[in-house]
């Protein structure tokens, strides 16, 4: 053993230590790379840019898959099983959920801060209509990122003569301040909601529906909430979550939306979490449902997420109409969950669903219109 380890060590000192001058320097030049171990270089010259170049890039990915150590999830909801079938009278519904029946229906009011949607806004107070008393529909001049923007409403106000007679409609000048968090705007836009609730003629233990325009709840669910005395006074509902058409299921729970049982002075039009109570399978949360490209750019440039669009062939149509087909992240984002387990779980394209059972009326009575909001027809129209 002990003559084996000597001889070895000596070969290697005679290598170092002998031979032609120009022998000599190129094995010096060998000698010194031994001496730093070779995976330190290999660290400092590969590793230590490609890291600098990967933080650059994906910053904001590493927070996203980083967040379980950050933040810990939200108090669950106290999840209300909801029934309901075409055939079974209120009266029994109302027994199902532990309510009694009213005498007469509350009266609904549907309020909503408008952007561009104006097909889902279409689609949705079509489903609402026979339950809603009064639609209120607020737009501004500003985005919440506070860029100008058109009066999409108005523009296309020809399309929405059917709820004419049940419209509260008001517009509000932006305050365009350069630099701002998008969120003040926002808060400063739902101020003015509430305003525009009190001219429509709110008043205590009316519903109110708070919910952006691409979160539909379904006609049923608000026909029994109207008709079932003593439900909960705020309640969110928890709807099915779909990405650029009812074709991608999109994991991601979607219970911002809420109902409310009006108070003067005390209710305020809020977007969070309001309630521990959630009633399941309430209706659709299409996000990014639009029918032109264009409206994609529009909205991912306008909206409070606009840190997310970080290089600018973000915004590029070809790029867009091909993550649309694939059902991929137009922001290149890991999930937003709360557990490594669910982020891996989610990680990917979504798969594509074949199923169109139970989606609102309007739209399969109205299948020719809306066709791009429907399995198998990713393709958008460019303009
Ligand atoms: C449901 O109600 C309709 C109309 O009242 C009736 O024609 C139909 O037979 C009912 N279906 C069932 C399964 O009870
Ligand atoms: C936005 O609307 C307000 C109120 O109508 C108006 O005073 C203002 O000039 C508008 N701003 C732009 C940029 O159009
Ligand atoms: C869908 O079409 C049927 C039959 O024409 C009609 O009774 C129903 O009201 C329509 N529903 C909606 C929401 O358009």
């Amino acid at each position: 053993m002990m003559p084996d380890g000597y001889s070895s060590s000596k070969k290697t000192d005679d290598v170092c230590g002998q031979g032609t001058r120009m022998a000599m320097s190129m094995s010096r030049l060998r000698c010194m790379l031994r001496g730093i171990d070779l995976k330190a270089y290999l660290f400092l010259l590969v590793v230590v840019p490609i890291s600098i170049v990967g933080i650059y890039v994906h910053g904001q990915k590493i927070t996203y898959f980083l967040r379980p150590l950050w933040q810990s999830p939200p108090k669950p909801f106290v999840h209300i099983p909801h029934y309901y079938q075409m055939n079974v009278s209120m009266e029994n519904l109302c027994r199902l959920h532990g309510w009694g029946i009213r005498e007469y229906p509350r009266r609904v009011f549907d309020a909503v801060l408008f952007n561009n949607e104006v097909d889902l806004l279409t689609i949705r107070w079509k489903e609402l209509y026979p339950y809603v008393t009064q639609f209120v529909l607020l737009e501004s001049n500003s985005t919440f990122t506070g860029l100008h923007k058109p009066h999409f409403f108005a523009t296309n106000r020809d399309r929405f003569g059917f709820v004419n007679s049940r419209l509260t409609y008001g517009t509000i000048g932006g305050r365009f301040r350069k630099g701002e968090n998008p969120f003040v705007e926002e808060a400063y836009q739902r101020m003015a909601l509430d305003q525009l609730l009190r001219i429509a003629d709110i008043q205590d233990d009316d519903l109110l529906i708070m919910s952006d325009v691409d979160e539909i709840p379904s006609g049923h669910t608000i026909d029994l909430l109207r008709w079932c005395d003593d439900i909960p006074p705020v309640l969110h509902l928890h709807l099915k979550n779909y990405l650029y058409s009812f074709e991608f299921v999109w994991g991601h729970r979607s219970w911002r939306a809420s109902v409310h049982r009006y108070r003067t002075g005390k209710t305020r039009y809020a977007h969070y979490r309001q309630s521990d109570y959630l009633l399941s399978d309430s209706g659709w949360h299409c996000s990014f449902c639009f029918r032109h490209i264009s409206e994609f750019i529009f909205k991912m440039k306008a909206y409070s997420h606009y840190d997310r669009v970080r290089f600018s062939h973000f915004l590029n149509p070809k790029r867009i109409q091909d993550i649309i087909c694939k059902g991929a992240d137009l922001y290149d984002l890991l999930p937003e969950e709360y557990s490594f387990k669910e982020i891996i779980g989610n990680l990917g394209d979504l798969p594509h669903s074949f199923s169109a059972v139970h989606l609102p009326a309007y739209l399969l009575n109205n299948s020719d219109k809306y066709k791009f909001l429907l399995p198998g027809n990713c393709r958008r129209e460019s303009g």
